[in-house]
């Protein structure tokens, strides 16, 4: 079949929106309808090289839509049910897995070449194989998924919304419940209040968190934090700094939160500086492999047990944190759709992520046209 999609073909490209044929679901797929797309900063990682893949590659990661098809023996969907993209696929059965860290699962190596698990592409453009961008692909009016990373979800829940829990929702919610483990009575900082930080921000917020600090050069970023749980807010990390101090006694903060758009040397020393002894640093945001962006004395990280903690989907769960998560906001608990600041067509996805650089969106989502 045909399906219209967004595509990289190269480093510094902007995205081009192409006619592309797409194969019907192998043993283990499924063929998904998409209805809505979020706009993550990763693909924009993709436009600039930061996340280094191989092109040509159809973006979007954090989709939502409806079962069309299905492969031989899928049996845990069926045509017609609702599903969101896993932009990690978990196959239930790797070491990884097995112990229950199934955001690690083994088949995240297919994310560099993102192909299927197989190794095989569904998207071509002539002879030209796509990849999917983490095996999805939802910039697209049609995909077709591993089982590995469909979840399916309650039939109510709006697609927009059950988009964004493909990514950005458990991912910042996860940054700072499961790999910063707030407790109540603490105090966390989040430097970076995107469609991820927010996240981080209701979820700190949630596991009780005395004070939440959030960190934001954009003032529309600060009011939005202070709407979705954030006690205090703050324009830089100076700021954020003299604050912490003052409100932990000299103590600092149990956790900061790393979800800036690019991590910088200076944000992760910010971070580093901001927590107590034993207090963890959690970096979720990302740049280039090649950028050595934690530069600290390591005699402090010693002497003061800090810890610094990289976290990949907030350290999720995927199949269990995103039906998760989409209960807690079906039982109004968890704020979604005042976080969609704009919607857009296919064709409007550059301007989708102009307006993202810009400050100008928490989430901006692609809805899809059939
Ligand atoms: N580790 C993972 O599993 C994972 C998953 C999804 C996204 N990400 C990454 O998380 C990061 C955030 O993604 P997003 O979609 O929320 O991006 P976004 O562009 O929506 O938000 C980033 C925010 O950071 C703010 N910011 C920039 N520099 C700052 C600074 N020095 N101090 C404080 N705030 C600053 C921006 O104003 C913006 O509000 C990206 O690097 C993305 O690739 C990681
Ligand atoms: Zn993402
Ligand atoms: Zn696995």
């Amino acid at each position: 079949m045909k399906t219209r999609a967004a595509v990289l073909r190269d480093v510094g490209k902007d995205f081009e929106v192409v006619e592309l044929d797409l194969d019907e679901p192998k043993a283990g797929e499924v063929l998904v309808r998409l209805e809505a797309s979020g706009l993550c900063h990763s693909d924009d990682h993709l436009r600039t090289g930061d996340i280094p893949v191989r092109y040509p590659i159809v973006g979007g990661h954090e989709g939502a839509g409806v079962v069309e098809a299905v492969g031989l023996g899928v049996d845990r969907i069926k045509p017609g049910d609702h599903v969101v993209g896993s932009f990690l696929p978990v196959c239930g059965k790797c070491r990884f897995c097995a112990r229950g860290m199934t955001n690690l699962c083994d088949l995240g190596r297919f994310l560099v070449d993102n192909s299927l698990p197989d190794g095989t592409f569904r998207y071509h453009e002539g002879a030209t194989d796509f990849g999917q961008m983490c095996l999805l692909g939802t910039f697209s009016q049609y995909a077709v998924f591993s089982e590995a990373s469909t979840v399916k979800i309650d039939d109510d829940v709006p697609f927009d919304v059950a988009a964004l829990v493909g990514c950005g929702v458990p991912t910042g919610f996860g940054t700072a419940v499961h790999a910063g483990e707030v407790r109540p009575g603490d105090t966390t900082v989040i430097y970076g209040v995107g469609g991820v930080g927010i996240h981080a921000v209701q979820g700190a917020a949630f596991a009780g968190a005395r004070y939440v600090i959030a960190v934001d050069p954009v003032a529309f970023k600060r009011d939005t934090a202070l709407k979705m749980g954030a006690s205090h807010v703050a324009a830089s990390a100076e700021e954020a700094q003299e604050l912490i101090l003052q409100l932990t006694e000299g103590v600092g903060a149990d956790q900061a939160l790393i979800t800036v758009g690019v991590v910088s040397e200076e944000v992760v020393s910010a971070a580093f500086d901001a927590i107590r002894k034993r207090g963890t640093v959690v970096i979720t945001g990302l740049n280039g492999p090649q950028h050595k962006t934690v530069h600290i004395s390591g005699s402090l990280l010693t002497l003061f047990e800090k810890r610094i903690q990289g976290a990949l989907f907030g350290s999720s769960a995927p199949f269990d944190d995103i039906p998760r998560l989409l209960g807690l906001y079906k039982s109004g608990k968890l704020k979604l759709d005042e976080l969609i600041t704009t919607r857009y067509s296919l064709d409007q996805v550059n301007q989708g992520y102009e307006d993202m650089l810009a400050g100008r969106n928490i989430r901006g989502v692609i809805i899809h046209e059939h």
